[in-house]
């Protein structure tokens, strides 16, 4: 019952968003769409071949992040041979309503218990709160949501911006003081939300 007032809610809320950032897509056209995607994503546990991590949950992930995640593996800017090949051949419509689909499934707990300290990565993430949220569900439309995300991804991201492998000018500068104890610790806090990001079941 909370899980279908809810989701009227938050198309609600994503359709007040539209006027003022780019997210305008039909969340119902985005669910047949993302058909091709599901095989990876709507997998709960699924995981990337090499290097072995988590595919990233998508559900309750903000509309603008995913299309501008979208836009970044089109141009080439976030090199991912697979997910390259995914998002190259979908039009901008089909974008749009992929991300209003993604982004109305609600929070939840995630499941997985987490291997890093948890507790000490709350008090390495006052300075990634401004911009993700004390919990990581922040509410700025660009900026990710992590909070539920697998913990193994976010360990990945966040070593890949370190390397550089990943590009985004704040994420650099801000995983490179990071140890790897650091990066641990951050993704067992974000990880293990007890609201947060959902893998999306498609009905
Ligand atoms: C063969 C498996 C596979 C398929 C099919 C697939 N993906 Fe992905 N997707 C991945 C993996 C693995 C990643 C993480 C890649 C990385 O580390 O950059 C990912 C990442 C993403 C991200 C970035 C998430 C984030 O938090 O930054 C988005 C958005 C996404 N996929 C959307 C889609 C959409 C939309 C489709 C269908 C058109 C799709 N994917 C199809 C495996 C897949
Ligand atoms: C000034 C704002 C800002 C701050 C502070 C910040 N981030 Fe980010 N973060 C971003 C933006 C913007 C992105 C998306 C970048 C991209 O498109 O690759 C991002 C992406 C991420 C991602 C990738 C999520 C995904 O789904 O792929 C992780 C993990 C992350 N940040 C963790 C952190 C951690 C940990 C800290 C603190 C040490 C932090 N961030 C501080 C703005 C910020």
């Amino acid at each position: 019952m909370t899980r279908s007032l809810l989701r009227p809610l938050a198309i609600l809320m994503l359709c007040g968003l539209a006027g003022a950032a780019q997210a305008a897509g039909d969340p119902q056209a985005g669910q047949s769409k993302f058909a091709t995607c599901a095989g990876c994503h709507a997998i709960p546990g699924y995981t990337n071949a090499y290097p072995t991590y988590h595919v990233p949950r998508l559900g309750g992930q903000h509309a603008d992040y995913l299309l501008s995640a979208l836009k970044a593996y089109q141009a080439g800017q976030r090199q991912h041979p697979t997910m390259q090949a995914n998002a190259s051949p979908l039009s901008e419509q089909d974008q749009q309503d992929i991300a209003a689909y993604l982004a109305h499934f609600p929070s939840a707990a995630a499941p997985y218990p987490v291997q890093g300290n948890a507790v000490a990565g709350k008090a390495k993430s006052v300075t990634c709160a401004a911009c993700h949220g004390a919990d990581g569900n922040g509410a700025i439309p660009l900026y990710p949501r992590l909070a539920g995300q697998y913990e193994d991804y976010l360990r990945t991201a966040l070593t890949r911006y370190q390397s550089g492998a990943r590009q985004n000018a704040v994420m650099n500068g801000m995983a490179k003081p990071l140890s790897a104890q650091d990066i641990a610790d951050l993704a067992a806090y974000y990880a293990s939300q007890p609201k947060g990001l959902v893998t999306v079941q498609q009905e």
